[in-house]
């Protein structure tokens, strides 16, 4: 059902809700389209290959959501400049960014072997892209009257995870790029929300716990649906929500 809808999410708005989520043809991205999407949500599908975004909004539509595509490449400049348009032409405003898209650059990434290469790419995405994008953004955003910003981060960013007892077995595999990445991810959301503090704008951070989707080889053990759910959460808060928070289902997670 495209078009404009009117709906009332958590938030208490009684406008159509815009919210663009980057990487969202599959895996824990496409969740939380299709969860937004539940809850009345206009969901813009970032994603990077035609055929996978063109899929992923008839699966969301089909299932009654009011979704619609957004070609979008978080290491491309010009691709990131066009999707900011496409929204702005489209609806004039965005009110909810869930920054999803991420890689893991491929195992092994010992520190002692690891291809610099490989840890330039992992950052370009994770980090770079939802600055990028963020950045592009936030014009539309600040339209909004309650915008709302989810940055998809991860418990392996944790160094005080990392660090603590039983960290190297319980965090993941030793790796260089991927864990760092979202450590950085973290250190640099936390640098707008020290710029956007005194806005509406409400940015946290969410791990979705470990997923079982093409990032892992589905080794996860919870499902996308499961992965989705606190992203989901932080993208509707209500404006007394909090911000600059790193969350789990389980409540926060320790920087
Ligand atoms: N799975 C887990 O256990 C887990 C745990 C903690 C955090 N996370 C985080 O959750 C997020 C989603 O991961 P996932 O598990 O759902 O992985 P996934 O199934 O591999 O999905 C990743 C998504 O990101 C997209 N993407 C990658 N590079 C992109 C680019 N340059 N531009 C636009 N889109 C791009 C992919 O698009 P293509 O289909 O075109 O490749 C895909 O849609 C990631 O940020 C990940 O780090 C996952």
């Amino acid at each position: 059902m495209p078009g404009i809808t009117l709906c009332s999410d958590d938030r208490g708005m009684t406008e159509t809700t815009i919210a663009l989520i980057t990487g969202a043809n599959k895996g824990i991205g496409y969740e939380i389209a299709a969860g937004l999407g539940a809850r009345g949500l206009t969901v813009g599908v970032g994603a990077r290959d035609d055929q996978r975004r063109d899929a992923a909004v008839a699966k969301l539509r089909a299932a009654g959501v009011d979704a619609f595509g957004v070609p979008l490449d978080v290491t491309d400049d010009e691709s990131v400049t066009a999707a900011a348009k496409l929204v702005e032409d489209r609806f004039g405003r965005l009110d909810v960014l869930v920054n999803n898209a991420g890689i893991t650059g491929g195992m092994p990434q010992e520190p002692t072997r690891v291809d610099p290469a490989i840890i330039r790419t992992v950052v370009e995405t994770n980090v770079i892209g939802v600055i990028r994008v963020t950045n592009a953004l936030l014009p539309l955003l600040r339209r909004s009257s309650a915008p709302r910003i989810v940055n998809m981060s991860s418990s392996v960013g944790s160094l005080t995870r990392q660090s603590g007892p039983g960290g190297a077995t319980t965090t993941g595999p030793v790796a260089m790029a991927y864990p760092p990445s979202k450590t950085f991810l973290n250190a640099v959301t936390l640098q707008y929300v020290k710029e956007l503090a005194g806005t509406n704008i409400l940015i946290n951070m969410a791990c979705p716990g470990f997923v079982a989707t093409d990032l892992n080889g589905f080794r996860g053990v919870r499902t996308p649906e499961q992965g989705a759910a606190t992203a989901i959460r932080l993208a509707t808060l209500p404006d007394n929500g909090p911000t600059g928070g790193f969350f789990e289902d389980a409540g926060d997670v320790p920087w």
